[in-house]
């Protein structure tokens, strides 16, 4: 048992970024902590800080109570998880898998694991690693209830926000895939927004206050289309789609003639236009979601 408030003795695998956080976070509330990487070397500053840094996943594993894993993706986590020995020295323990992929690849990783007769929970990590340990840190859970109420204080000391989305073990990876969908493109968007407006003499700084404010429009707007959208109402009384697509094609114009790619906007204006032809143009914007996967 750890020596911290008879919390479990913890496991980290993978020392990436995020990894090394979270195993920081533990050593730092007290929790006896493991750790283990692929490469060796990267458990430096957490042995130095009371880690033990073990020399196999397997003898990591045999080390701790809760199993932390947090590499790049899927395919990561399998090869370490999967490997008949770390499988082996996994039975009866449980694993939270931070790591974030697909929905399907947690569905299959959470299966596996049933059929070892590993306890097995998913979760996403929403916020940077430096959020680690602060109330800024964003935890998303799925998975057996009881099981992440067992381990739901040695969670919290990763600090900030964890909630436990329902039990279907594949919910942290899709809130985490439409959450990263949002992010993305509006990060494309932004990278658009800097190319064209250098290409007409505006420097990123001088748009900055504006795109700020921009981006502030956006927050409160989730609230309001979340209604829209689940009850298929889709007021478009304030910016009716008809309206909004000719600011689309302005973006496409001015992009193009300057040399822009401008695929992304070309994109959204033809999903608005589709809709405008299926007889919705008094629509607000977000009736796009109802097409987007009609062929
Ligand atoms: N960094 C962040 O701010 C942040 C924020 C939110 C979520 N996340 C998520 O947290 C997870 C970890 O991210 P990260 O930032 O720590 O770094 P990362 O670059 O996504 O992952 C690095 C880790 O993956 C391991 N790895 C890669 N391929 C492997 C393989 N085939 N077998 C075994 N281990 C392998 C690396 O080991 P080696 O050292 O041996 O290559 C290292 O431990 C990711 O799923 C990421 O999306 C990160």
């Amino acid at each position: 048992m750890s020596t911290a408030l008879n919390l479990p003795a913890v496991t980290v695998l993978g020392l990436g970024p995020m990894g090394r956080s979270l195993a920081g976070a533990f050593l730092k509330a007290g929790l006896r902590t493991t750790v283990w990487n692929r490469t060796p070397g990267k458990d430096g500053e957490l042995t130095e800080q009371g880690a033990a840094g073990a020399a196999s996943a397997e003898e990591a594993v045999a080390a701790g109570e809760l199993i932390v894993v947090c590499v790049v993706n899927y395919d990561a986590a399998d090869a370490i998880l999967r490997r008949d020995e770390v499988a082996r020295a996994l039975k009866g323990r449980t694993v939270v898998n931070l790591t974030a992929d697909t929905p399907d690849r947690a569905r299959d990783t959470a299966q596996w694991a049933a059929a070892q007769g590993i306890d097995y929970l998913d979760g996403a990590i929403m916020t940077p690693a430096p959020s680690i340990g602060t109330p800024e840190a964003v935890f998303l859970h799925s998975g057996p209830r009881d099981l992440y109420d067992r381990h739901r204080t040695a969670l919290d000391v990763l600090g900030g926000t964890h909630t436990h989305l329902g039990e279907e073990i594949g919910r942290a990876a899709a809130f985490d895939i439409a959450l990263l969908d949002i992010f993305w493109t509006a990060m494309a968007g932004y990278a658009h927004a800097v190319a064209i407006a250098r290409a007409e003499g505006v420097t990123a700084r001088e748009l900055a206050p504006f795109a700020q404010g921009i981006g502030a429009i956006l927050p409160p707007l989730f609230e309001t289309f979340a209604e829209d959208a689940d009850s298929g109402t889709y007021s478009g009384e304030i910016n009716p789609i008809t309206s909004a697509v000719s600011t689309m094609a302005h973006v496409v114009a001015v992009s193009e003639s300057h040399g822009i790619d401008a695929g992304v906007m070309r994109s959204v204006e033809g999903q608005a236009r589709r809709v405008i032809g299926l007889g919705h143009g008094t629509d607000g914007f977000i009736r796009v979601a109802e097409v987007l996967g009609r062929h």
